[in-house]
């Protein structure tokens, strides 16, 4: 069956603006073959084949990655489309974008630093849940850098991070008495077949990122966060209230919130955050909640997130923890 004209065009303006939004200045072989895609009327079929909700960018690029390897140019994704359609269309169909990104704990730790500690961590969307341990791996924000104290008996990941000048970049990392995760499908870091769906999803050209990954993993390893399989909606009470009682919770999640294109669900979901006895960090898209990225001043980066604090905007940070901008007046200042 051929898609109708629009669905086409939808698909093809959506890859488009992946190319020149998302990937440039962070893959160039993505943002290539992304543009390649948005012009080829062969490879948009095969997308509108797909169900609707598994036609992304990210997912499709990794699906035909971790079918082919990594392709040089457009032909050769051509190519692969037409001789092992079935095999990607497998992978997509198996498979969801749970790019889990620790690097994202440099632009939460300014928040968590802040708090009353000990912290209870609850995330939700925790994918392997490798965001659950802030207090695990190594920072450089430039002017300060952090370690975890003590020995470490795995290689530690640093994560570099640009934080703008009033950014309250924290001089000791959390204490962390308690962490869980739920996820509708919780990846395992045992479990060779997710590490290796997890390191696809780190795009070509960013190595540094794969092997920080990969660091990361192999701290997890040592003693797994708990990731509970679960919703998001039906689950967060039963686990939060597992929560210590004499610890601070704090809610948070990152690149979760638009898996839910209802957006009175989302505000529903802030609405109970905001009157729960929960410090609720959001780090989303400022897609997700655009009352709140309308409080916050531009100018911002393409593609920045908007960190959030119990509904209040305090900064604009890298999609994968690259960066943090504090906006001024968010509370404490450096
Ligand atoms: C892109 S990953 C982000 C993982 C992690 N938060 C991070 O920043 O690295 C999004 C995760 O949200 C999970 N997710 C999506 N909708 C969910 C829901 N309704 N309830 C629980 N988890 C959900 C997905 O399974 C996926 O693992």
């Amino acid at each position: 069956m051929t898609a109708d004209f629009k669905a086409l065009e939808d698909l093809s303006k959506r890859y488009l603006r992946f190319a020149v939004v998302e990937a440039q200045g962070n893959s160039p072989l993505y943002e290539r073959l992304a543009a390649f895609i948005s012009h080829s009327p062969e490879i948009l079929q095969f997308l509108a084949s797909l169900p609707a909700d598994r036609r992304q960018p990210n997912l499709f690029l990794a699906a035909v990655r971790h079918v082919a390897g990594v392709l040089k140019d457009g032909d050769g994704l051509a190519a692969v489309l037409r001789e092992r359609a079935q095999e990607v269309r497998q992978v997509i169909l198996s498979r969801t974008t749970q790019t889990n990104e620790p690097a994202r704990c440099a632009v939460l730790l300014p928040l968590l630093a802040q708090l009353p500690q000990p912290l209870a961590l609850l995330e939700v969307g925790a994918s392997a849940g490798l965001c659950l341990l802030p207090d695990r791996y190594g920072y450089d924000y430039g002017t300060t850098s952090l370690r975890p104290a003590g020995p470490v008996r795995h290689r530690l990941p640093v994560f570099p991070c640009r934080a703008s000048p009033t950014t309250p970049v924290p001089s000791a990392l959390p204490e962390v008495v308690w962490r869980a995760g739920l996820d509708l499908n919780p990846i395992d870091v045992h479990c060779e077949a997710d590490v290796a769906w997890l390191e696809t999803l780190v795009w070509p050209g960013q190595e540094d990122r794969a092997e920080r990954l990969q660091e990361a993993i192999g701290i997890a390893r040592q003693d797994p966060p708990p990731v509970r399989r679960g919703d998001i909606f039906e689950d967060l009470e039963t686990v939060a209230s597992e929560a210590p009682k004499e610890a601070t919770l704090v809610v948070f999640h990152s690149a979760v919130l638009s898996y839910l294109p209802d957006q009175r669900k989302r505000e529903a979901f802030a609405t109970a955050m905001i009157q729960s006895r929960a410090v609720w960090i959001s780090n989303e898209s400022p897609n997700v909640f655009p009352a709140l990225a309308r409080q916050a001043p531009e100018p911002r980066a393409a593609g920045n997130f908007l960190l959030a604090v119990d509904g209040t905007p305090v900064a604009w940070t890298g999609p994968h923890g690259q960066s943090i901008d504090w906006i001024a007046g968010a509370g404490p200042e450096a």
